[in-house]
């Protein structure tokens, strides 16, 4: 069995996370419950900080914070230096009330608002992602109506699509995000923004894919997109003082799952930048990257009850959970798989075949087809690890089941930081039918 991070199995044979005995916790803020290792998440911080700074590379690390979005882990974040990566109003908003430095906020996102864009302004923060050109043009008129510079990069597809173990090129990228970059549309990005007077034009951004393992795609991601800055400086005399390359760096579900140290995605691509500049006596641009899941994603483990039981003999056995697809929809979503641990029972044999389900009223809310665990009672704690990343920050009141606690471990330490949802939380935006009018039946 893979322990992640801290954790170990203590003298109870209870798993531990953070030097805490996760049964305790169970206890303390019920079921399910997300557990957060936050020593895990620093050390991941550091090792992608760390080798930029021994390439001697300027760079901004961004958390994704899609993968998990609340005031705690952008404080956490900030603590780590790390920039951040908002899409969307909401999760500036959080990242506002988490008192995160401005100047360290990105804004992404295909469809911004109008709103959300003034909302970016008045915040004065560090660079909008720019996606489209319905976006160009409502960035330059508000600039201009409140004569405010703004720093922007373009989000570009660059004909590069990374799967776990490889990537295929292709010619025209079909995707609801960013500007061709072969077809013309960056070039016309380029030139409507990078002489505007309250425009800063940093340079271009690309993510190729997620969950990825080898590191040819960002090499090559990095080598297609310095040859256009090249370009770019020899028909506009314009040097870009950016170049980010976004996130995707693979973490370890399940043993099939075999990422790469990130020392080694951020050691190879900074070569490839390093070299590139050289050879093209181009100034080296700060390097941004935006890792998400490999930050968060194997430093959260979900504690959930064992419920009820059933066999279909000669097919499987279920054990049904107190959660399901409304605090993870991945499996559902797109067939995610996870392993699992009797949190309670580490120590006894995994070698009996489960199917763990969820307890919405959906077939398909199965957390894990084929989980290897000890004979499961009801009561039981079932550890599914991995699920930091893009599991609450997914989450929905399916069934009108409450959201989980967010806990934070470390070195003996646990804080709550965000609370299990309450019936009353679930219905507080409803309003009641205002007509009392009852048919006659
Ligand atoms: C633009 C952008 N940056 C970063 C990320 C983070 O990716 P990951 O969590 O795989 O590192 C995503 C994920 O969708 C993304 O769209």
């Amino acid at each position: 069995m893979h322990l992640y991070g801290t954790q170990t199995v203590n003298e109870n044979g209870h798993l531990t996370i953070g030097g805490v005995d996760v049964s305790e916790l169970a206890s303390q803020y019920g079921t399910p419950v997300m557990i957060y290792d936050t020593e895990l998440f620093k050390e991941r911080a550091r090792a992608f900080k760390d080798t930029f700074e021994k390439k001697e590379i300027r760079a901004q690390v961004a958390y994704a914070s899609k993968a998990f979005s609340s005031i705690a882990i952008y404080q956490l974040a900030e603590q780590q230096g790390l920039s951040l990566d908002v899409v969307s109003g909401g999760e500036l908003y959080t990242a506002v009330a988490a008192g995160f430095p401005r100047e360290r906020i990105h804004f992404h996102g295909n469809n911004k608002s109008r709103e959300e864009i003034v909302y970016a302004f008045e915040e004065n923060i560090g660079c909008i992602v720019i996606d489209n050109f319905l976006e160009i043009d409502m960035i330059k008129e508000i600039a201009d109506e409140r004569k405010q510079t703004m720093n922007v990069l373009v989000r570009v597809t660059p004909g590069i699509e990374a799967h776990t173990h490889d990537y295929i090129t292709t010619g025209q990228e079909d995707s609801k995000f960013g500007f061709d970059l072969k077809n013309g549309q960056t070039d016309q990005a380029f030139l409507a923004l990078h002489d505007h007077g309250y425009i800063k034009f940093l340079g271009m951004h690309c993510h190729i894919g997620s969950q990825i393992f080898e590191t040819d795609a960002f090499k090559f991601a990095a080598e297609v997109l310095m040859e256009r800055m090249v370009e770019w400086r020899k028909n506009y005399q314009f040097i870009c003082p950016v170049l980010n390359l976004g996130g995707g760096f693979g973490i370890r579900y399940t043993e099939e799952d075999t990422p790469l140290e990130p020392a080694i995605y951020v050691e190879e691509m900074a070569d490839v930048v390093k070299e590139m500049a050289e050879e093209c006596e181009y100034p080296i641009p700060e390097v941004w990257i935006e890792p998400g899941r490999s930050l968060v994603g194997d430093a959260g483990t979900t504690i959930y009850s064992a419920g009820s039981t059933k066999v279909v003999p000669g097919v499987r056995t279920y054990v049904a959970v107190d959660g399901g697809m409304s605090d993870n929809i991945r499996p559902a979503l797109y067939d995610a798989h996870y392993s699992s641990a009797l949190a309670n029972r580490m120590n006894e044999p995994h070698d009996q075949q489960w199917t763990v389900a969820g307890k919405c009223c959906e077939s398909g809310d199965k957390l894990i087809e084929k989980a290897y665990l000890p004979k499961v009672e009801t009561g039981d704690l079932l550890a599914v690890f991995c699920t930091g990343a893009y599991t609450y920050s997914m989450a929905s009141n399916y069934n009108r089941l409450p959201r989980p606690a967010v806990v934070f471990v470390e070195k003996g330490q646990h804080q709550l930081v965000v609370r299990r949802e309450t019936y009353e939380d679930i219905v507080k935006l409803d309003l009641p039918l205002q007509s009392d009018e009852k048919e006659n039946f």
